[in-house]
């Protein structure tokens, strides 16, 4: 049976050369990225397991809420899920995940939560690194963002 981790490695192998260029830095250390390589990752598996901006697979229109983002300033990392917070509908998890499958933070929400933002030591992370942060929603399963630091 494949696991998560398992997923996570082969994908790295699969990572294009070009990668770097779709990081998007905001100043110094400061970053966040949404990478389109995650398209390649995901095109390893069978449809809908697991969605990205670029791969919304049964949920069309839905990544804008769900793909988390990953941001780090001063020593601290964020993660956010721009999606709202309900008893019925709410995001359940944040993790983030080395390029080698490694689980450096995870952080499970409660249904009443305020918001999914979540924050991580920042000293987790190494510049020139490439992680997978994920945010699983209730009702619309796993998203998944590569972000280079
Ligand atoms: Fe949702």
């Amino acid at each position: 049976m494949s696991t998560r981790r398992d997923f996570l490695r082969r994908g790295k192998e699969a990572l294009p050369v070009g990668v770097a260029s779709l990081f998007l830095a905001t100043g110094v250390n400061t970053a966040s990225a949404e990478v389109e390589t995650v398209g390649n990752l995901l095109g390893q598996l069978p449809k809908n397991i697991v969605y990205s901006k670029s791969n919304e697979g049964i949920w069309k229109g839905k990544s804008g809420s769900h793909v988390p983002t990953v941001s780090l300033q001063g020593g601290e990392g964020r993660i956010v899920t721009t999606h709202g917070m309900s008893p019925k509908h709410y995001i359940v998890r944040h993790t983030l995940l080395s390029d080698e499958g490694e689980v450096l933070f995870g952080h499970t929400f409660a249904c009443d939560d305020d918001k999914a933002a979540s924050e991580f030591d920042g000293s987790k992370v190494k510049s020139g690194k490439v992680y997978y942060a994920l945010s699983f929603c209730n009702k619309h399963d796993l998203w998944l963002a590569e972000v280079r630091v």
